[in-house]
């Protein structure tokens, strides 16, 4: 499994319109978590060797778990430290209790917070339970807060089928700094697993921006599974449009995909032969 992970099947995807895009097609999830996680690792260790903080950028959902997995692990057998880890997680439903079942704030204790030594005070998750009145100067405060830090060093990403990142649903535009959204249909039926019934799955949530995430230094997206195939097609190869929020990072100076065989199936063969390249 190491040989695959010194030497994947590097698809470079960079065309001079997205010089900064980068794709990489990994034989399985575990094999690209993985490398993500060692990435994380050492810019962690590099960070702390000068003294300084490293500030990450984190999702939830089914994508991510295997990369928290591997830095847990890495943290109990290989001794890497979080102490000077500040993170921000890109969204959260609204309202919802921290300690509900589908909470992102549970999500990122259950998968990461708990069992790794950073301190409580550097975590930043969006916050579900504030007042409505109060969200707007909230979400100022957090891309503030972002930006005071020094900017998230490298962001992890998943993406949904409606082509968002974070909660950037279609018709975000690249301008969207972290605020009040409401859920994509689409997006909430991908949910309803998870609130046992649509009527129970959130309108809303509270997400970083399209701008507040193409701010970070580094950006890396993971996607697994045919069910992701075209909408990754469409944000690699389309032309850039809120329709497809996701397709902004083209824009992105340091973006890398990490795919799955299935989820990169879509890709066209002129484009896969320019990535072979
Ligand atoms: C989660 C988030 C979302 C997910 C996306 C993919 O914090 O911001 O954009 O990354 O919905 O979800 P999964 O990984 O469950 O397919």
């Amino acid at each position: 499994m190491s040989s695959t992970l010194e030497s994947p099947s590097p698809l470079n995807h960079s065309t001079k319109s997205t010089p900064g895009l980068s794709v990489l097609k990994l034989p399985d999830p575990g094999v690209a978590s993985k490398r993500v996680a060692r990435e994380i690792g050492a810019l962690i260790r590099q960070r702390a060797s000068e003294n300084r903080n490293c500030v990450l950028g984190l999702a939830t959902g089914s994508t991510p778990i295997r990369v928290y997995r591997e830095l847990v692990r890495m943290h109990r057998e290989e001794g890497l430290s979080f102490h000077n880890v500040i993170t921000f997680n890109l969204d959260e439903y609204f309202p919802i209790k921290p300690n509900a079942a589908q909470s992102y704030v549970r999500f990122m204790n259950e998968q990461l917070f708990d069992h790794i030594d950073i301190v409580r005070t550097n975590v930043h998750i969006p916050n579900g339970t504030i007042e409505l009145e109060a969200v707007p100067g909230y979400c100022r405060d957090y891309d503030e807060l972002i930006a005071t830090t020094g900017g998230i060093d490298l962001q992890l990403l998943g993406i949904g089928r409606t082509g968002h990142i974070g909660f950037n649903e279609p018709g975000a535009t690249q301008d969207t700094r972290t605020r009040l959204v409401k859920l994509d249909n689409l997006t909430r039926l991908d949910a309803v697993k998870d609130f046992g019934g649509m009527d129970h799955v959130p309108l809303l949530a509270i997400t970083m921006g399209v701008d507040s995430i193409l701010q970070s230094h580094r950006i890396r997206l993971l996607a697994f599974g045919e069910h992701k195939a075209d909408i990754v097609q469409r944000a690699i190869e389309g032309t850039m449009t809120s329709a497809i929020p996701a397709s902004f990072l083209q824009s992105h100076r340091d973006v890398q995909y990490l795919l799955d065989d299935a989820a990169a199936e879509c890709l066209s063969p002129s484009t896969t032969g320019e990535l072979s390249q």
